[in-house]
């Protein structure tokens, strides 16, 4: 949705400003490199280009906090699932196990990424055969880990994060 705030940050070579900032004031360009290298995977927001448009959380508002709502409760039958937008952007599964609670996970399949897709009781990656059951789990592989769970909760008629 929004990465202008990660590319202003970085140059064509994937080196943020910071470093080279770093690299002037040094005078060792191998040394502050390695050490932007070292502390790239550490930044907690707009570090990371790879997550497919999905964790920049800059333009996303007051939506942490909640409010924002995902989905109406009553386009969700219980005891199915279905696909949503998370108050991150990224895809994710609604679950609706009771008639008032909801759970939620990315639909982001553990294997190697692709998008699951809510199926009657399961939740399958159309890339590789992986099954998940409706709390996550993984029920066949290639995928090994539970999907990731995303914190929502019932806000009146709607699911918001939480
Ligand atoms: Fe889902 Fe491979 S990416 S099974």
């Amino acid at each position: 949705m929004s990465s202008a705030h990660d590319d202003g940050l970085m140059t064509g070579r994937g080196i943020s400003r910071r470093c080279l900032l770093a690299v002037g004031a040094v005078g060792i360009p191998g040394m502050a490199l390695a050490a932007c290298s070292q502390a790239s995977p550490e930044e907690p927001a707009g570090g990371s280009g790879t997550s497919a448009g999905a964790g920049s959380s800059a333009g996303a508002g007051s939506s942490a906090g909640g409010g924002k709502p995902l989905a109406k409760l009553s386009d969700i039958k219980v005891g199915e699932a279905i696909s949503a937008t998370g108050p991150d952007g990224g895809d994710i599964i609604i679950v609706r196990p009771t008639e008032t609670t909801v759970t939620a996970f990315s639909a982001i399949c553990t294997h190697e990424g692709c998008t699951v897709q809510p199926a009657g009781q399961e939740l399958d990656c159309p890339c590789h055969g992986s099954v998940f059951d409706l709390k996550g789990a993984v029920l066949n592989g290639p995928a090994t880990r539970p999907l990731r769970t995303v914190a929502v909760k019932v806000s009146g008629e709607n699911v918001v994060a939480g």
